[in-house]
């Protein structure tokens, strides 16, 4: 198993932590010396094949992304996390992280002991201790994490459809989850702060985002950067977004397609293998928390972030500046900073992308929704300039 071992390596077990800017990261793999005495004795251990979703929560515990998360959440912290966007020992944490089972799945669980947490193919990723076994009222957590019970809400409706009990307990990682694709891009948390380091960026601005980014997107992270006199970090997320997206093959060829087109050297790509809730507000802070793992120092929350669209009604679910408001509320404790940015529009007789409140009365604006642009594109229309 000398291939395909954890590429975060630990000289320990768990909860090894480095701490350069960003706090201590937690790094949950075992050392390479122990994964193959683990991996002799998994035999008759019951195994779990993940879901899309669990298996990227599992890659970003294990990587640190979640820290200080050490495994799927025990029943106190969840109740906390749904209450009061806290861990039980009072941590701020906003999305709860859970294993859902189903019930004939639980009945060959026993507390105690391990339970193997394998890929589609059924290789081994990591073994979670089976500290906790409990069932949630999942009508309750969608109001208290997505506000609603509305299943045209994708957070929603996957909460809804998910397995009815939950396993609590900590994780240790046999191996980092493999992909085939733009593999020097998907960067760790502890890569991408040394990558960081060693270019000698002591600020930067992480840019959350889903989407192809258009001239609005690009103005935003221009001026993000500047008047934050730090370096980008463009930190697309390429795990699972929001039913319809543009897939992330396309975007990611997207962003590097952009890069060129930002003054030399300012920028980073890196990949972010994040499955989103578009939990809006709760989501942005959550958001906020992983990228300061990352390294990053301040943090982009613009209009209506991972917002989940329009509800049944036809009304939007979240109000579009309450993302910023929570992360806002929250920034001193968060330990990044926030840079809150209103919408950016063009503004056609000026020629200039310019906020909401630089616009004065006789301004032509253009404006381009992420739901329009993806239109655009699937009919291979000609986007405007
Ligand atoms: S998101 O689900 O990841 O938030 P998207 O990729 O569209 O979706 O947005 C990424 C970030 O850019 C979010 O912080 C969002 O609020 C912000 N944003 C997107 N478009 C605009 C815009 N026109 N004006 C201001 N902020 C925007």
């Amino acid at each position: 198993m000398a291939d395909g071992l954890a590429r975060d390596r630990a000289t320990t077990t768990t909860t090894q932590a480095l701490s350069a800017h960003g706090g201590s990261l937690l790094n949950l793999y075992l050392a390479p010396a122990q994964v193959e005495a683990k991996v002799r004795a998994l035999t008759g251990l019951p195994a779990l094949v993940l879901t899309p979703r669990q298996a990227c929560d599992l890659e970003l515990l294990l990587n640190g992304a979640f820290s200080p998360l050490t495994g799927f959440l025990k029943q106190a912290d969840y109740q906390r996390v749904l209450s009061e966007l806290r861990l039980a020992d009072g941590t701020l944490w906003s999305i709860p992280i859970t294993l859902d089972v189903s019930e004939a799945f639980a009945a060959k669980l026993q507390i105690g002991g391990e339970l193997v947490l394998t890929d589609v193919e059924g290789a081994p990723n990591a073994v979670l201790n089976i500290e906790e076994l409990y069932r949630p009222d999942r009508a309750l957590e969608a109001q208290q994490v997505f506000g609603s019970s509305d299943l045209a809400h994708p957070g929603v409706r996957s909460l809804l459809d998910s397995q009815p009990v939950y396993v609590g307990g900590s994780v240790q990682g046999l191996r980092a989850p493999r992909h085939f694709d733009f593999n020097t891009l998907r960067l760790s948390p502890r890569e991408l702060r040394e990558r960081l380091a060693q270019a000698g960026h002591a600020r930067v601005v992480a840019f959350q985002t889903r989407n192809p980014l258009h001239r609005a997107h690009k103005e935003l992270t221009e001026r993000a950067a500047k008047q934050s006199e730090a370096h980008l970090l463009l930190h697309p997320v390429v795990g699972l977004t929001k039913p319809g997206d543009v897939d992330h093959f396309t975007r990611v060829r997207c962003y590097q397609a952009l890069l060129p087109h930002y003054a030399a050297g300012t920028v980073t790509l890196a990949l972010l293998n994040l499955a989103m809730r578009m939990a809006g507000p709760r989501e942005a802070l959550w958001h906020a928390i992983i990228r300061k793992n990352f390294g990053a120092t301040a943090f982009i929350v613009g209009r209506d972030h991972a917002g989940p669209g329009n509800n049944s009604q036809g009304q939007p679910f979240y109000s579009p500046y309450a993302a910023q408001e929570l992360t806002l509320a929250h920034a001193e404790e968060l330990g990044i900073a926030i840079l809150p940015f209103s919408e950016v529009v063009y503004a056609a007789n000026r020629n200039a992308y310019l906020s909401r409140e630089q616009l004065v009365p006789g301004d032509e604006v253009r404006d381009i929704s992420g739901t329009e642009l993806r239109r655009l594109l699937h009919a291979g229309e000609e986007l405007p300039t």
